[in-house]
């Protein structure tokens, strides 16, 4: 079965963005480290980042199918700065219906500008991980497999 490793805009930036933000660890490093960890947990991880809202509804919408097929367990999503405007995210998600999805933030958007406070993804989300740096991925698809068992 597939797991998605899904991240929005500017997280390709990872390791050299705001480092006393987001840490040194850069995307590239985050993507072999998470499909180290899908793989011995027996899941395959396939990793999309991107910096298009319209790319990012159309991978969900594919694992949406994926998952109804019973090929894919779910997904782990940082939607970036998308997290906090885009109601076409939320909708993407509600939209094929069962697909879990874990919200996922390297930072505490909560302790940052008022601005990060508000996700229009976490209704729509099956659970959230913040601030916990970037080892939150690892623990988010900790969370798809052991929510499955
Ligand atoms: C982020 C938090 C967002 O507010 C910001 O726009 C990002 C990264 C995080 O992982 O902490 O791009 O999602």
């Amino acid at each position: 079965k597939k797991i998605l490793l899904l991240n929005g805009p500017n997280l390709n930036l990872l390791g050299t963005r705001e480092p006393d933000v987001y840490g040194a660890t850069t995307l590239a490093d985050v993507e072999r480290q998470c499909t180290e960890h899908a793989a011995r947990l027996g899941y395959a991880l396939e990793c999309l980042q991107s910096n298009w809202e319209g790319a990012l509804i159309d991978k969900i919408h594919e694992y949406g199918r994926l998952y109804k097929s019973g090929e894919a367990l779910g997904c782990v999503f940082n939607p970036g700065a998308f997290t906090h405007t885009s109601i076409a995210l939320h909708d993407a998600i509600k939209g094929v219906d069962g697909l879990p999805v874990i919200e996922c933030h390297i930072s505490n958007v909560h302790a940052r500008e008022a601005f990060r406070h508000h996700s229009w993804v976490s209704p729509a989300a099956a659970g959230i991980i913040i601030g916990l740096g970037t080892n939150g991925y690892l623990l988010a698809i900790d969370a798809l497999v052991r929510r499955a068992a």
